[in-house]
């Protein structure tokens, strides 16, 4: 492919540069099993393939094959010998790529570092200028992906613990929809547990109707607080409040009136449902309130109680199969051998337990929604609950089905323990965004010319985007540390400095009075002359595949550092080089790319849930 002639540019439809690299590299390796260099079994191709990635040091190329090392290992030959042999056929295969590839190259022993031609980028940025996708492919064979998310407990106010699931999980459906595959989202509400059951019991002793009336979820809250210190609370924290003391002193028997309570709420009480009824929309409207204001929405809402009337169908079932047997007065299916603990599926007192509506979900989910994978977006700490379950899933003949837990870790404070208040509590959602927004107001007030109307959108935008961002940038199996100060920086990889990039961008429009649709349609060459526009245009041009590495793992913390790395590759174009005030063909090239920049990272935020602002 090093030829003098510039080989056809393959449209922007043949996908990224790394799949039409990849075909390629495809080409040459079955040119070399073929010809006998080294035998290489078809069934390993694709694993070889994926080997094909950006290069992490711009100096190597744009992407880099480092195949030959094990290939080499297993023929006994030299890496660099099966890299030149490699190199070879690539140089015969049609593509728009120039190797810098052995022999003669700097690298060093079997890395196959791989150039984009200049004509290719700019072609490619041209067709993403034009394009709604911004030169997203889309996946050739999309699935049907069930997310289940955010999925708290209701009738408890929503703390810290729900924004990562929450915020992953939307991400998550955003990005999944964006690359064409059919997303269905589930919100698997907890609104059958033992919370009511504290709330049931609670609300018949001390509820207080006034204040039900006024503030619905806050009476709630108040008696859910209450009962479960009762009833779980440990003596010295009962003993610290006078008024819980007190209470404990009448009911002694308050933790197992509860699980009555609960009990009777599953058996189908009158009383106990009613009340049900009666509280669940004060819950489900709390929670609305929340995800409204965090920009997340469900397809679905179907809770646990939804699925009640089907598990001791589930239980049969399983019993019948003579997958679950008793043990003990409860039933369980036994995953590990007789004496290991079973994957319990019901009490001995009849209740059925999460597990059993997981279980009844998931076969509930494939009959009306027929998924290729169900994506569950729930705390590590699950892990061993959702083994089992998959476990015991696939015992039960589910199959045809991917079931992933999407796992994610703990939201710290600054003492590296568990994120509170400082009395001690969970810290509650609501106040949690609230406190972000009041801080980026400080950040957003800065500039004057804002209105004050606009300034409180612009505040929420860059405080819950700021709330957001710092979740979705780790690396979600790790716990990372919560905090105000480094979520709001303006510089480094905050959602404000994205933000901030993006009104930067307008801002050169509004100066040089710039109709960007216009501009779109003229369609001007892109000149890539300088390494900073190349640069930056490179990277826009990996959208596709830094979307198709974030589903690979479920990451969206690859595509916070793509956008890091696009603003930064931005900054650098925008601070070194003219845009308004250079000649053509750079000027109308340059805007061109700031056009896009803005476009892409705009699109990233939203794929992130985060919005953006004009001005700030
Ligand atoms: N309600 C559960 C909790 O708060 C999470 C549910 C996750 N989804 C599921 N299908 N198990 O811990």
């Amino acid at each position: 492919m090093v030829g003098d002639a510039a080989p056809p540019t393959a449209p922007a439809s043949a996908g990224t540069f790394r799949d039409r690299l990849r075909s390629c590299f495809s080409a040459a390796l079955h040119g070399l099993a073929a010809d006998g260099v080294v035998a290489i079994d078809a069934a390993e191709i694709p694993a070889l393939l994926e080997q094909v990635r950006e290069t992490a040091d711009a100096k190597f190329g744009d992407y880099s094959g480092p195949m030959a090392m094990g290939l080499a290992k297993k023929a006994g030959k030299k890496p660099r010998d099966i890299a030149i042999e490699i190199a070879r056929r690539l140089a015969e295969a049609p593509g728009f790529t120039e190797a810098f590839a052995p022999p003669g190259d700097p690298v060093g022993p079997g890395f196959i570092n791989v150039r984009v031609r200049d004509e290719a980028l700019a072609a490619a940025v041209s067709a993403a200028c034009r394009d709604e996708r911004l030169g997203v492919p889309a996946v050739a064979d999309p699935d049907t992906i069930v997310i289940d998310f955010s999925s708290p407990n209701v009738a408890k106010p929503m703390h810290v613990g729900h924004i990562r699931s929450t915020v992953i999980g939307d991400a998550l459906a955003r990005i999944l929809g964006f690359r064409g595959h059919h997303t269905i989202t589930d919100n698997h509400l907890g609104d059958w547990g033992t919370q009511f059951g504290m709330i049931l019991w609670g609300w018949k002793r001390f509820g207080d109707e006034a204040a039900f009336a006024a503030d619905p979820t806050g009476e709630l809250g108040r008696i859910y607080r209450t009962v479960r210190k009762l009833a779980d609370g440990k003596p010295e924290e009962i003993a610290a409040d006078p008024s819980i003391a007190a209470l404990a002193a009448k009911y002694p028997e308050a933790g197992r009136e509860v699980l009555l309570e609960t009990a009777r709420l599953h058996e189908g009480d009158a009383d106990n449902r009613a009340l049900w009824e009666r509280f669940m929309p004060a819950c489900l409207g709390d929670i609305e309130r929340l995800y409204r204001r965090l920009d997340v929405r469900f397809d679905h809402t179907l809770g646990e109680s939804f699925f009640q009337p089907l598990l001791a169908g589930v239980v049969a079932d399983l019993e019948a199969k003579r997958l679950a047997r008793e043990s003990r007065g409860a039933i369980g299916v036994f995953l590990d051998g007789d004496d290991k603990p079973p994957f319990l599926i019901r009490k001995a007192d009849g209740a059925f337990l999460y597990a059993t509506t997981d279980l009844a979900t998931i076969r509930w989910r494939l009959e009306h929604w027929k998924p290729d994978r169900i994506l569950y977006v729930v705390d590590h700490r699950q892990g061993q609950h959702f083994d089992q379950l998959f476990a015991t899933a696939k015992r039960w003949g589910i199959d045809g089905v991917d079931l992933v837990h999407v796992a994610f870790g703990t939201v710290l404070g600054d003492d590296g323990k568990p994120f509170k208040t400082r009395a001690g509590d969970t810290v509650g959602l609501e106040s949690l965004l609230d406190e972000g927004v009041e801080r980026a107001a400080a950040v957003a007030a800065a500039d004057d010319s804002v209105e004050a109307a606009e300034r409180q959108h612009v505040a929420e935008t860059i405080g819950i985007g700021a709330i957001k961002y710092a979740d979705l940038c780790q690396n979600r199996t790790t716990d990372y540390v919560f905090s105000y100060d480094k979520m709001l920086e303006l510089k480094g990889n905050t959602a404000a400095y994205m933000q901030y990039a993006v009104a930067r961008d307008e801002g050169v429009f509004k100066k040089g009075n710039v109709d960007r649709e216009q501009l779109r349609r003229l369609a001007a060459p892109i000149v890539l002359a300088d390494p900073k526009e190349r640069a930056l245009a490179l990277e826009i041009a990996r959208f596709g595949e830094v979307l198709e590495d974030v589903e690979a793992d479920y990451r969206p913390n690859v595509l916070t550092a793509w956008l890091f790395d696009v603003a930064c590759c931005y900054s650098t174009f925008y601070d070194a080089l003219p845009i308004l005030k250079c000649a053509e063909p750079e000027r109308s090239s340059r805007l061109a790319l700031c056009d896009l920049t803005g476009r892409v990272l705009r699109k990233g935020l939203e794929l992130l849930g985060i919005g953006t602002v004009r001005k700030m």
